[in-house]
């Protein structure tokens, strides 16, 4: 950790973040030149597998794996859910295939709309109780439909429209913003240090970080066991929102999503990094739910 930490330090100071008033199209631009200049020979597509994009070790691994996926159980279930729930009708094209459009932006609200929080409002408007965002349910219901969008083109759109800019900022900068007792950064780790190892883990780039999410975790999936003595089908799964809270903590920063409050509602901050993070990997094909360590 120590020597990650000087070379994150060393690098963020010499290294331009985004500029401060570039429009989301440049941003894109030079996140995906930073990445293709780090990793040179991996397309703009593989960014999608993550650490797997990177070390062909742990890709054979993974691979084998996903021969037989742990999550289809899930995805299954996540249907049924669907189903009960009615959310279809909550939905374009019935809730089918259309992943690749959240977050977007709501002119009519001058708020951005992620599928979990999408999927919470049907819930209620259908006159259930609200479910967690993080993990169970939730992630099932958000595996099928991630499953059903498998191949779309990830296309958040920013339109120029202050109100939009401003959540896209929000992101960018909580994205760039050093927290915590450790002082780090998404970038640091996920930009910056990507490709190298802390703390017994090999960093992935943040280009293509939100393709295959849901994610279904074999470190969740062990914590699940030891707490109800068996997985089930949503044990594994984890939510993006569950992702930015684990890496919040990592850092000991602030958790934003803990807490009954947060429980089935979204902290705004962490909309609007959803909103930027997911930008970052427009053009990219989605494949989730996928496996992680
Ligand atoms: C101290 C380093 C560190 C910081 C800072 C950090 N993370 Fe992580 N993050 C990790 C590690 C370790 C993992 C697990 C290995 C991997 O996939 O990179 C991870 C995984 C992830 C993943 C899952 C990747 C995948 O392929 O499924 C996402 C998404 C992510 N981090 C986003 C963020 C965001 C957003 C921030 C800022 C709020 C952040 N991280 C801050 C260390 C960090």
């Amino acid at each position: 950790m120590k020597r990650l930490l000087i070379t994150a330090t060393a690098i963020s100071l010499l290294g331009l973040p985004l500029l401060a008033n570039a429009s989301p199209k440049q941003d894109l631009e030079q996140f995906r030149a930073y990445f293709f200049k780090k990793f040179p020979g991996v397309k703009l597509q593989e960014f999608s597998n993550g650490i797997y994009a990177i070390d062909p070790v742990r890709r054979d691994e993974w691979q084998n794996i996903e021969e037989f996926p742990p999550y289809e159980a899930g995805i299954d279930a996540g249907k049924a859910l669907f189903k009960k729930y009615g959310l279809a009708k909550c939905f374009k094209n019935g809730g089918k295939g259309i992943k690749q459009n959240y977050p977007y932006f709501d002119s009519k609200s001058g708020k951005v709309h992620t599928l979990v929080a999408d999927i919470q409002a049907c819930i209620v408007k259908n006159g259930h109780k609200p479910i967690g965002l993080k993990k169970g349910k939730m992630a099932g219901i958000a595996a099928y439909m991630a499953y059903t969008s498998r191949g779309k083109v990830q296309n958040v759109v920013v339109p120029n429209d202050k109100r939009a800019l401003k959540i896209y900022n929000r992101g960018k900068t909580h994205f760039y913003a050093k927290r915590g007792q450790l002082n780090f950064s998404c970038a640091d780790c996920h930009m910056y240090s990507s490709g190298q190892m802390a703390r017994g883990n090999l960093l992935s780039p943040a280009l293509g970080h939100t393709s295959h999410f849901p994610v279904w975790r074999r470190k969740w999936a062990k914590k699940t066991f030891k707490k109800k003595g068996k997985v089930g089908p949503f044990g594994g799964f984890g939510t993006i929102e569950r992702r930015y809270g684990g890496c919040n903590k990592q850092v000991r920063a602030k958790v934003l999503n803990k807490g009954k409050k947060w429980k089935k509602k979204q902290h705004p901050e962490y909309v609007a990094l959803e909103y930027f993070h997911t930008y970052m990997s427009n053009g990219i094909k989605l494949n989730g739910p996928a496996v992680r360590q």
